[in-house]
């Protein structure tokens, strides 16, 4: 008798199940075992669910402490991960042997800035330290980074947008500790990395744009500022279809920006929410020097505690930025990337999502 093995490299496209896949008589095709860190998290969940929606044998890195709800599909298996202990990091690596790893965790509000970079960079260098130390390097390792490693394009010049090669000035430490990784990755000539670079990111699950609906719902539509803001937006849905077929995807040593490709102003998002909930609103502009002015009152006990507050004065460097356009093209040349969602279409989906299960 004889079997037929396809080890680390059988692709399944999009959607075919082995069911669906008429093997020979004792054709043995393993399943790609992929490993996704921050699965508890908002993207992370939905990598989780577009990578069994793969069959994919599916890894959810999460920490003793995360939440599972919404990892509750009986085909998920777990793997608690300490960013902080090498050691045990190769450990588990070596035991698991994964074709492919997504580095989704990461923290992107948090009160303490050393924290962006003890999470964002010193445990991303420590994950792929570990890998090294374990002897197997997978088939790819997606690092998920951020549009604000770039900082925005010029606020001046609208025309211009964030592409390969635009100058790098990230305006916040988040933004900076994104950059640290991706600096640290480009100098590892023989790893098989690919970075993901996400504008706004939206969806069921998702809990900061949610406060603008919120308001929006009790018919209140409030803006910092009155300039129109240039914003780019991925659903996430289509974020994590895209993360999964670049992690599949023959590039490497690459870096791609997301977005699905159009451009929106901040009162897009309002005008959408308003239309989709049904709701007549009454709008007011705070003066962004108004909210600079507080952010830096309610800073100013951060110099001794530490804690930053929830609105502080790298929040509104963030408002403050007008062009956030950025260059999907490689996106589409190499993994023919066709958003499925534009932000209308994906608000009706999520502002239902938020009404179905109580949090508007
Ligand atoms: N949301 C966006 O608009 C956006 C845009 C661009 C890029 N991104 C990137 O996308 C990734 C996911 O973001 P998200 O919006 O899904 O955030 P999220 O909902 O806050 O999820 C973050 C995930 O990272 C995990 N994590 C945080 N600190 C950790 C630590 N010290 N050790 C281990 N795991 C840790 C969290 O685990 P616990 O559940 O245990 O806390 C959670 O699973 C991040 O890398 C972020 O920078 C997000």
């Amino acid at each position: 008798m004889v079997e037929w093995f396809f080890p680390h490299d059988v692709y399944l496209p999009c959607g075919k199940n082995h069911s669906t896949i008429q093997p020979f008589n004792h054709l043995i095709i393993f399943m790609k075992k992929i490993l996704i860190t921050g699965a508890s998290g908002f993207v992370g969940s939905h990598l989780v669910e577009e990578a069994l929606g793969r069959d994919m044998e599916v890894y959810a890195g999460i920490r003793k402490t995360s939440s599972r709800q919404y990892l509750k599909d009986g085909r998920i298996r777990f793997l608690e991960m300490d960013f902080s202990n090498k050691n045990e990091l190769a450990k588990k690596l070596k035991a698991n042997k994964f074709d492919y790893i997504v580095h989704n965790a990461g923290v992107v509000s948090v009160p303490k800035l050393e924290d962006y970079y003890r999470v964002n960079y010193e445990f991303s260098k420590n994950f792929i330290e570990a890998i090294y130390a374990s002897k197997y390097i997978p088939n790819k390792f997606t690092y998920i980074s951020s549009l604000a490693s770039y900082g925005p394009a010029s606020s001046d010049d609208l025309s211009d947008f964030l592409k390969e090669g635009h100058i790098r000035k990230p305006i916040n430490t988040y933004g900076k500790s994104k950059l640290k990784t991706e600096e640290y990755l480009a100098q590892l000539n023989d790893f098989p990395y690919v970075v993901i670079r996400p504008g706004g990111v939206y969806g069921p699950r998702e809990k900061e744009i949610l406060t603008f609906f919120k308001l929006i719902n009790k018919n209140i539509e409030g803006y910092i500022g009155s300039r129109d803001q240039h914003l780019a937006f991925i659903y996430v849905k289509d974020l994590a279809r895209v993360i999964i077929d670049a992690t599949v995807s023959p590039h490497m040593q690459k870096a791609y920006f997301v977005s699905d490709g159009k451009y929106y102003t901040q009162w897009d998002l309002g005008k959408y929410a308003k239309r989709i909930l049904n709701k007549k609103t009454l709008r007011f502009h705070v003066p962004v020097g108004l909210v600079r002015s507080i952010a830096w009152l309610l800073e100013q006990p951060a110099k001794v505690t530490g804690k930053y507050p929830a609105l502080n004065l790298e929040k509104v460097s963030i408002l403050e930025s007008m062009n956030w356009k950025c260059d999907i093209s490689a996106l589409k040349k190499d993994l023919n990337f066709e958003p499925e969602y534009d932000l209308e279409k994906g608000l009706e989906e999520t502002l239902e999502w938020y009404k179905k299960n109580n949090w508007l």
